[in-house]
């Protein structure tokens, strides 16, 4: 499976690549090729399909022929988190792993998507001349996407988070994880049945459910009517369509966003980590980034 990315191939160039299964359509070697040329690194990123009771082989098979680092994602992010002898905090806090590389002989693992989110809603947020600070947030889902958010987002100072999910215990079971590190920071963490969710007043809503891939959405057009103010963002961890959620949020008057910007900004945190940059001196062009992705499809 390697053949897909031979390191071996790229002679005086560090290769990395994202790995998955489905992969023909990740955007990763894009933005990776446009931070390498913002930056003048000689490196290449391909994209490796694994099958799904191969990844441990491929990955194997990968770092043999002197590749740098691998990108994780679906369906393949626990198994690489269960892989690696050294997990960082971040990659501890979501059960799940998108970075993995070798360092002194010794697999190493990361989850920059949960940062990658607050950094994109950071961002979007002071675009609008607010932050996150004091925010109300409802989390949509309670899958491992969710499970992934929510310390960063307790790190970046929101007031509340508002879990709902189809399967509500999975909500109450994420709620009893994060409490330790929500009553620390002071912040409200709770679960919220979806019958219940017909009023409240949030400053954001992040769908973090699988129904981004289909055509259906989590809540009602109704209910989401309910539970908005005019500033409200609404935000779909899914990228690369308008989804359902999408377009009510859209319909009901207040801006809804996809999720390329997280996208963008966890192989931000993935190229910062592995090329060991200094970025004061040489700051990646996130907006670059995410135009070229917009371009190419
Ligand atoms: P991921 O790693 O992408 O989060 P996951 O762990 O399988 O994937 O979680 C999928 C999430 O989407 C869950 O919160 C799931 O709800 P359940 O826990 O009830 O299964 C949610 N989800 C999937 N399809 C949904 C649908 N049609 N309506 C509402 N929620 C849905």
């Amino acid at each position: 499976m390697t053949d897909q990315v031979n390191p071996k191939d790229y002679p005086g160039k560090d290769v990395y690549a994202v790995i998955g299964n489905p992969i023909a359509h990740s955007k990763s070697p894009l933005i990776h090729e446009v931070f390498a040329k913002q930056t003048n690194q000689a490196i290449h990123y391909g994209r490796i399909f694994s099958d799904l009771n191969d990844f441990k082989k491929t990955t194997l098979e990968f770092f043999e022929c002197g590749g740098k680092g691998l990108n994780v994602t679906i369906p393949f992010k626990l198994e690489a988190y269960k892989l690696a002898q050294h997990r960082a905090p971040r990659a501890q806090s979501a059960q799940a792993a998108n970075m993995l590389w070798v360092e002194n002989g010794q697999w190493w693992c990361d989850n920059s998507d949960g940062e990658g989110l607050t950094r994109d809603l950071r961002r979007l947020f002071k675009e609008r001349g607010a932050s996150l600070s004091g925010i109300h947030v409802l989390l949509l889902g309670a899958g491992g996407a969710a499970q992934g958010v929510i310390e960063p987002l307790i790190g970046a100072g929101v007031a509340s988070i508002s879990i709902a999910n189809r399967t509500h215990e999975k909500a109450t079971a994420l709620v009893q994880q994060f409490s330790g590190v929500a009553t620390k920071a002071q912040m409200n963490l709770k679960a919220v049945s979806l019958a219940e969710l017909n009023n409240g007043s949030y400053d954001l809503i992040i769908n973090a459910t699988a129904t981004g891939l289909s055509d259906a959405s989590p809540i009602s057009k109704d209910v989401l009517q309910a539970i908005i103010h005019s500033d409200t963002l609404a935000y779909d961890m899914v990228y690369g369509k308008e989804t359902s959620f999408m377009q009510d949020a859209k319909a009901l008057g207040i801006t809804a966003v996809d999720g390329l910007g997280m996208l963008v900004e966890q192989a931000a945190l993935a190229f910062e980590t592995w090329r060991k940059l200094d970025l004061q001196k040489t700051p990646l062009d996130i907006n670059g980034a995410i135009a070229a992705v917009r371009a190419s499809y």
